[in-house]
C-alpha cells in the first residue's frame, strides 16, 4: 500500500506520533510518505496514494489551521479513498474528558467536509519548557481540570502507543479490504 501521512504539530508530539506510524507502516512493508501538512509541495501528486492518514493536535479546542486547510482542499480525494484522522489532545487521555476530544473531531469533520473512514483520539503530551507564560497557564488549567498530573507543573506524556499501533494495523487491514 502506498500511504501518505500528513501531520501538523505545535510542540512536537504529533510529529513523534506521525513518525511512529510511518515507521510501523514501512516495517510492515508499505510505502510511506510523511509530510508536514503546512508545507505541502505542489509537486506531490496526491492521487498516487492508496490511503491517507492525517494527524493534528488540539489547542484552544481547535486543530491547527494547516491540517484543516489540507483536509478541506483534498476532501474529495480523502472521502473517495481509505483515510484516517489521528486527533491528539489532552482530553483524549482520560475517559471522562473523551467526549470533549470527540467534539473537537466532529467540529473538524463538519468544517472540512471530510468524513474519515477511521478516527483515533490519542492523548498528547505536556512540555512546560516549550510554553510561553500564557500557554503555561492554559496547560496548567487543562492539566488540573482533567486531573492528569498530581503536580500541575510537571511534564508528562499521555500517548497510548499500543493504541496507535493497533489503530494503524486495523486501518491498513480495512484500507486493503
Ligand atoms: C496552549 C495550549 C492549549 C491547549 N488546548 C487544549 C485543548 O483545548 N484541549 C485539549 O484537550 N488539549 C489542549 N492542549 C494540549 C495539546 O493538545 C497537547 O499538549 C498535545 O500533545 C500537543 O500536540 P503537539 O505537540 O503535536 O502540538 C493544549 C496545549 C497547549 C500548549
Amino acid at each position: 500500500m502506498n500511504v501518505l501521512i500528513a501531520y501538523t504539530t505545535t510542540e512536537g508530539q504529533t510529529r513523534k506520533i506521525a513518525e511512529t506510524a510511518a515507521g510501523q507502516l514501512s516495517h510492515r512493508g508499505h510505502s510511506v510518505t510523511l509530510i508536514d501538512a503546512g508545507e505541502e509541495s505542489a509537486e506531490l501528486d496526491l492521487k498516487a496514494f492508496d490511503a491517507f492518514i492525517l494527524a493534528g493536535s488540539v489547542h484552544q479546542e481547535q486543530h491547527q489551521k494547516a491540517i484543516k486547510n489540507f483536509a478541506t482542499a483534498h476532501r474529495d480525494l480523502l472521502n473517495a479513498r481509505p483515510s484516517a484522522l489521528i486527533s491528539v489532545s489532552l482530553s483524549a487521555a482520560l475517559e471522562e474528558t473523551r467526549p470533549e476530544a470527540q467534539n473537537y473531531v466532529e467540529r473538524f469533520a463538519s468544517v472540512t467536509g471530510w468524513q474519515p473512514l477511521m478516527i483515533l483520539l490519542l492523548g498528547g503530551a505536556v512540555r512546560f519548557a516549550e510554553y510561553d507564560y500564557f500557554q503555561e497557564q492554559v496547560v496548567k488549567f487543562i492539566v488540573m481540570k482533567r486531573g492528569l498530573a498530581s503536580e500541575a507543573g510537571a511534564d508528562g506524556e499521555f500517548t497510548d502507543w499500543k493504541a496507535l499501533e493497533k489503530f494503524v494495523d486495523a486501518f491498513v487491514e480495512r484500507g486493503s479490504g
